[in-house]
């Protein structure tokens, strides 16, 4: 294992926290004295414009953050992973999420621990390709022979988070006339109210778990199964017997996973799951056969357009220089928020409203994976990590939270993502209402870098503590990454594009961003809780006070 290098101890923190340590930002300043500050702090990345111009660095400061990459060995680690070492180091695990989007026939082969990875993986590929034109052809059909309507992802975290997000992000891409819905909760109103209107002839449900061992997961799939035979037979599809049942198990349920032993323990075909590894994270795992929903409701085509995205921002930060390397210059940036300027949050704000689960699902990629107090070696950690990531879509965030980032005490460093051309183009009379759309975007991340002073504030006729009231600081940071569409491509773009930022910024932490040892007391103290629910008192009793009260209550109002 290598030791993680401490950043804190490194020339270029030095830097950091000398340049800090007089640091005045001002992004009218910098604007008006360098005519290319726009131009030079702005990158292509595969379909992406990103421009860092609005963030609150200087030359000096973003140089002297690509040293700190530099000198905590990020290159060399982007390397180590790429390799398949096994750089999660708790779990003794390659991590080789890269490996799931490398075209087929790439070279030199990849190899890892006698695992012909690229092979393994085109052969799942190929077999979730050809398992979804069945379903969208109608030739693999429900148990009456009725063509699939919906398939229902049955996951959680990892399993749920990527499939949903993306099936909403490129729903206008779903032309099989297959829905995609998701049961993640084990709250049985999940289950309740997802299949409460459809007919189980036409439903087929997706048992995705990478381990095949997650109660809420493995607890909707059994609930799933039992109102599949209940409403079958209901309709007369199927008798009562355990021939019947099984057989209507096999048309209507398959399975995502790592286990497939555990997969046939369920009763569903091995023939019809498919198979990823445990070197797949699962906050990684979207673009492995954790997307079928969306190889099935999207199409095969698109599926593979998606991974071409992510295949495309995979070579760029491989082949580019640290500075000019767009994901490492965003986690950087971070690095510089959260470290130095004292930053706990980071808001991304997608102008698009197909987008609506993005900021969830980035939440799991950098706050599982970056959350952490000890380094890959077991030491603490010598600085803050991981900030806590939220978002809505604009411009209904406007309307709620961006007051506190406009006005509040807090740095809140802002990603801004816009698509020049609209999933829908409508016009209001004459005007092109994406445009509108998109002059607000504009707008704001305008507002927030030059605020407004109290001059200005005045010569607008304003007076008294109004004035105060009224002025905007600026100088509030924002990243606006921007593309021509929101197509499959690009939505595989952004979505490599954050795990390699988590990837940077854990790095210099000197984490390791793909284990999650932390979801683990919880679960483990649900199942210890849950006797105690059902009434066995020893259980009850074993109870901290706290508990115990809250117990009470609830057996008090059951
Ligand atoms: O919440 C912890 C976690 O292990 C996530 O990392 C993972 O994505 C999720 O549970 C679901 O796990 P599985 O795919 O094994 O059901």
């Amino acid at each position: 294992m290598t030791a993680p290098i401490d950043a804190t101890t490194t020339p270029a923190w030095a830097e950091l926290a000398a340049a800090h340590s007089s640091f005045h930002p001002d992004l009218r300043g910098w604007f008006a004295a360098d005519a290319d500050r726009a131009e030079r702090l702005s990158f292509p990345l595969a379909d992406l414009h990103v421009d860092l111009s609005k963030n609150l660095i200087t030359d000096e400061i973003l140089a002297s953050l690509v040293r700190l990459a530099e000198q905590t060995g990020v290159a060399a680690r982007y390397a180590e992973m790429l390799s398949g070492a096994h750089i999660n180091t708790t779990e003794d695990r390659a991590v080789l999420h890269t490996a799931l989007r490398r075209p087929a026939g790439a070279s030199p082969e990849l190899v890892v621990d006698g695992q012909h990875i690229d092979t393994d993986v085109h052969e799942v590929l190929g077999r979730i390709r050809a398992f979804a034109e069945r379903v969208r052809s109608g030739e693999f059909a429900g148990v009456t022979g009725k063509r699939v309507a919906t398939v229902v992802n049955i996951g959680i975290g990892g399993s749920d988070l990527g499939p949903v997000m993306v099936f909403e992000a490129l729903k206008p891409y779903a032309d099989a006339g297959i829905e995609a819905r998701f049961v993640s909760n084990i709250d049985p109103t999940d289950i309740a109210q997802k299949t409460a209107d459809l007919d189980p002839e036409t439903t087929l449900f997706i048992v995705a778990s990478k381990t095949f061992t997650t109660l809420e997961t493995l607890t909707n799939a059994r609930l799933a199964r039992d109102w599949l035979w209940a409403k079958l037979a209901e309709q007369g599809a199927i008798g009562d017997d355990e021939a019947s049942r099984t057989n209507a198990v096999a048309h209507h349920f398959i399975a995502v996973s790592t286990a497939l032993d555990k997969v046939a323990a369920f009763g569903i075909d091995t023939d019809n799951a498919f198979g990823f590894w445990d070197w797949v994270g699962g906050r990684y795992s979207v673009d492995s056969a954790i997307g079928t929903s969306l190889a099935i409701s999207l199409g095969p085509d698109v599926f593979d357009e998606f991974l071409a995205g992510f295949h495309a921002v995979d070579t760029h930060v491989a082949t580019t220089p640290l500075a000019q390397n767009v994901p490492v210059l965003l986690g950087l940036l971070n690095v510089w928020y959260v470290n130095f300027l004292g930053a706990q949050s980071h808001a991304v704000l997608p102008y698009s409203q197909l987008l609506h689960r993005f900021p969830a699902y980035l939440q799991q990629l950098t706050m599982e994976s970056n959350g952490k107090s000890v380094r890959w070696d077991g030491t603490p950690v010598t600085t803050d990590t991981g900030e806590v990531f939220w978002g809505e879509p604009g411009t209904n965030g406007q309307h709620a939270f961006y007051q506190l980032i406009h006005q509040g005490t807090r740095v809140i460093p802002a990603d801004f993502i816009a698509f020049a051309n609209p999933a829908f183009p409508l016009v209001d009379g004459d005007r092109d209402v994406h445009g509108l759309f998109l002059a607000n975007f504009l707008a704001q991340t305008k507002a927030l870098a030059f605020g407004k002073t109290a001059a200005e504030v005045e010569a607008e006729g304003t007076t008294g503590p109004l004035v105060a009231a009224r002025t905007f600081s600026g100088n509030r940071p924002t990243t606006s990454i921007f593309a021509p569409a929101l197509t499959p491509s690009v939505l595989g773009q952004l979505i490599a594009l954050y795990e390699h930022i988590t990837f940077t910024q854990g790095t210099i932490w000197g984490i390791n961003s793909f284990d999650q040892w932390g979801v683990e007391l919880g679960k483990q103290l649900a199942l210890q809780i849950a006797p105690a629910i059902e009434g066995d008192e020893a259980a009850f009793a074993a109870q901290d006070a706290s508990t115990r009260s809250l117990l009470a209550y609830y057996r008090a109002h059951r």
